[in-house]
């Protein structure tokens, strides 16, 4: 596990990054706009949980630093594309993100520090599943036409999230034990991100319908049924395992392509010599 210092240059992204599936590419973007909110609130989470772990947990701890510092660097890029995609002319996508803002804030606020951690932990049970589909399961990033930026910051954050998947895990067996309410946390969780993501999706989907960014809007709702069909095909088994007891994220296998990605994101994107480095 380490830190990278990632910064990608979005100046010629384009907000349908896959030009044959441009429903698949907003379904991505939508989550992208999600993210400058829910990683702080991990963020916080996870500091504050940190500071709640007995003394003798040292490497968790620095785990836990690893983590935030990926996070942070996760965000900061997402912010950079979600400009270029709130430019592309969604003018409804800032009233939604405030409304994000709004949850998180609340979440924060008014509930306990188990129930964020299970939000926590429920995110991060889903993100390595959804590295595995990125890389493995997706048949629109097989196509050899896709080459653009927005592909690289997913390609490097899903493969960090495979990277640190047991951090939020591994806190929740140290402060907050339950097997029952660890699976609640995945509901919630899982329900709020979902409504958004998809919801978003499928508003900026409609937008491009308007402006005739995307053709024949009949053959653009069957390819959104498809991706979301194959997405849930891909992830819900997983999740079902990701469930049962004795689950421990650590004995997941990485993503196809795993360490190339991490190292060819460093070399095309990074910025800084490595800050801190620990065993995986
Ligand atoms: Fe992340
Ligand atoms: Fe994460």
């Amino acid at each position: 596990m380490k830190v990278r210092k990632i910064r990608i240059d979005f100046s010629n992204a384009k907000v349908l990054w896959a030009p044959d599936a441009p429903e698949f590419a907003q379904f991505w973007n939508a989550t992208s706009s999600l993210l400058p909110y829910l990683e702080p609130f991990l963020n916080r989470t996870v500091r504050a949980c940190m500071e709640a772990l007995p003394a003798e947990s040292e490497e968790l701890r620095r785990d836990c630093k690893i983590f935030i510092a990926q996070e942070s660097n996760h965000y900061r890029n997402h912010a950079c594309f979600n400009e270029v995609l709130r430019a592309g002319g969604y003018p409804e996508l800032e009233a939604r993100e405030l409304k994000l803002k709004a949850d998180y804030e609340a979440y924060w606020k008014q509930k306990s520090q188990s129930y964020c951690l299970r939000y926590a932990e429920g995110f991060e049970t889903t993100a390595p599943i959804l590295s595995c589909f990125f890389l493995e399961g997706a048949r629109e990033m097989r196509n050899p036409s896709i080459d653009d930026p927005t592909v690289d910051l997913w390609r490097w954050h899903l493969c960090e999230e495979y990277e640190h998947r047991h951090v939020c895990f591994h806190l929740h067996e140290a402060l907050h034990k339950s097997y029952w309410l660890r699976l609640w946390g995945l509901c919630y969780a899982s329900k709020h991100m979902l409504t958004y993501m998809i919801g978003t999706a499928r508003y900026l989907i409609r937008e491009d319908r308007k402006a005739g960014r995307i053709p024949d809007p009949w053959r653009s709702r069957l390819r959104f049924a498809s991706v979301m069909l194959r997405t849930f095909a891909y992830t819900i088994p997983r999740l079902i395992r990701a469930a049962a007891p004795g689950y421990d994220p650590v004995n997941l296998s990485p993503p196809a392509g795993y360490r190339a990605v991490l190292d060819d994101a460093e070399r095309l994107w990074g910025v800084e010599p490595d800050a801190v480095t620990t065993k995986a």
